[in-house]
């Protein structure tokens, strides 16, 4: 008799462990029923429909190849036909995968009975996200890279039917001021993966550093991609006199791109005009108002030597660079930055006052000559992208002056750039600082945490982020998404930056994710105590530990 009491309460032990899993998925789905049983998974037979594209079926592969190294049992994919059939007469057995053409782009649903997990979607995204999920189902030793047999390799019954909020789920990462390995950058996409992110900003120019190889102007990196040193900490007088540099190749560039296209993450490149351009000026000082000479940064903030746009060599040399970034990046973005570009130099520039004069510009009770011209450089640049077939995304400053149709802003002085954008009916996506600014300490004892940019960003705030306050209800489908910037300013190893994006990347997938009823701050701390952490430290990053 003791045995078999023992024996119930086991069995309802592990039930409410699994129970407790599916109210642990980390971004929380939008509903999640769990029943009775559970399906072991000992090498399960894993069959996908072969109406599903290639990168689907890889999405699956891949996924079969992880549970085999890391339950010790095999599981191999095939691609039989009928399996819908099989599926309708309630035979299946195993992990199946179904097309599903009545679902929304990035949606799926998983349903898991004792013989079999059925999971339907109509995209990539959307069979990535049922692994994502599947995933988080399982004991969070699928994320190691080592086999771990003693794990009970279960799936609870349940049935979940999920979509995201926001079409545009972002995370940034600046390889200007820092630069980062390939395999960090990888490393960075793989996690943004886990919790259905699928926006990479990739920030690749900037004062203190150029990094990507564009073949027609060779010395951006032979020269822009090094400066001379690099303050030290906090001490703007200071320079550490070692030379730092690095960039990425074309053949880098791709192999990325190609990586985060496998993740369902769509790669948007950065390139920030006309200010943040000293080190395309210190490689071509002919771009400059005053022709230089030029040094790149070794210190951080904004610098009043920018791009002198009264010459038309600087067009030309704009239109090249973004050439060859709107062929090495597929997506449908481009970014020109926009943002932090003093006119002191435009002001006495002879150049940048004669174009001044012939587009007529003038200052007026909103903006000055000087803005407009910024408005001028941004509309050409949007007109030259849109014949390569891109769009623009411009931080908020291309507000100021007149802004082109189809412009989409990113919102980071605050939420205001969206609002108006939205008003306006323009597209936009929010990177608050005040929210979405993971280069700020994650402590408000700031001292007590590595140094970093002088603010505090606690995982609360990112978590309370309302992307639609202050915005009309009819204006509403102009928020597109939400996105999280880390720059890098403060951040050398790759052990800071991964401390400096988790565990705020989970809070901010939740934002990202979830709609406004399905969040809930206490729900999502102790799915990060209870399972979010064993996820980071099963994957290898460095995180904050508390909350
Ligand atoms: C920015 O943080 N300068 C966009
Ligand atoms: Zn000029």
């Amino acid at each position: 008799m003791r045995r078999i009491l023992l024996s119930i309460c086991l069995l309802s032990l592990s039930f409410i462990a699994l129970a407790g899993t599916i109210d642990q998925i980390i971004p929380k789905p939008q509903s999640a029923t769990i029943l009775k049983g559970e399906m072991r998974i000992k090498g399960p037979a894993i069959k996908c429909d072969p109406a599903m594209d290639q990168m689907s079926i890889e999405v699956v592969k891949k996924f079969a190849g992880k549970l085999s190294l890391v339950s010790g049992y095999t599981s191999s994919v095939s691609t039989p036909v009928g399996l819908h059939s099989v599926v309708d007469g309630g035979s299946a057995k195993g992990i199946i995968f179904l097309k599903d053409s009545s679902l929304d782009k990035e949606a799926y649903r998983i349903s898991i009975g004792e013989k079999a997990a059925i999971i339907r979607a109509n995209d990539q995204n959307g069979f990535l996200y049922a692994v994502q999920t599947i995933m988080q189902l399982l004991p969070e030793s699928i994320y190691g890279k080592k086999p771990s047999t003693s794990e009970r390799w279960a799936l609870p019954c349940c049935e979940i039917s999920d979509s995201p909020r926001f079409a545009y789920r972002g995370m940034h990462l600046d390889s200007a001021r820092h630069f980062w390995s390939v395999e960090q950058v990888k490393k960075y996409l793989d996690v943004m993966a886990y919790f259905k992110l699928n926006r990479f900003h990739w920030h690749l120019s900037d004062d203190q550093g150029w990094r990507i190889e564009i073949k027609s102007y060779p010395d951006l990196t032979r020269i822009g991609s090094f400066r001379e040193g690099t303050m030290i900490g906090r001490s703007f007088s200071s320079n550490d006199n070692i030379r730092y540099g690095g960039h990425y190749t074309q053949e880098q560039i791709k192999d990325v791109v190609n990586y985060a296209a496998r993740l369902g993450i769509e790669v948007v490149p950065e390139i920030d005009l006309p200010g943040h351009m000293l080190a395309a000026l210190t490689a071509y000082p002919h771009l400059g108002c005053t022709g230089g000479p030029y040094a790149t940064w070794t210190k951080w903030g904004v610098s009043d030597q920018v791009l002198c746009v009264g010459k038309e060599s600087t067009f030309e040399f704009l239109e090249a660079v973004l050439g060859e970034v709107a062929e090495l990046f597929p997506g449908r973005y481009v970014h020109i930055g926009g943002d932090e570009c003093p006119k002191t130099e435009w002001e006495k520039c002879p150049d940048c006052q004669a174009k001044i004069a012939e587009l007529g510009l003038a200052d007026d009770e909103h903006y000055s000559a000087e803005q407009y011209l910024q408005s001028y450089v941004t509309r050409r640049m949007q007109d030259y992208l849109a014949t390569k077939g891109k769009k623009i995304i411009g931080w908020d400053e291309i507000l100021e002056g007149s802004i082109g149709e189809g412009a989409t802003v990113m919102s980071w002085r605050g939420a205001v750039g969206a609002q108006k954008a939205a008003s306006m009916g323009l597209d936009a996506i929010l990177t608050p600082g005040s929210n979405c600014y993971f280069d700020y300490c994650q402590s408000e004892d700031t001292e007590s945490e590595p140094v970093s940019f002088p603010a505090t960003l606690l995982i609360e705030k990112v978590y309370a982020l309302d992307p639609f306050e202050g915005i009309d209800e009819d204006k509403r489908h102009h928020i597109i998404g939400v996105q999280g910037n880390l720059w890098t300013e403060y951040i050398k190893t790759p052990e800071h930056l991964e401390y400096m994006l988790l565990p705020r990347l989970l809070a901010l997938s939740e934002v990202q994710w979830c709609t406004a009823e399905n969040r809930d701050y206490g729900r999502f701390t102790e799915s990060l105590e209870n399972h979010g952490y064993k996820i980071l430290e099963k994957a290898g990053y460095n995180y904050r530990k508390n909350l």
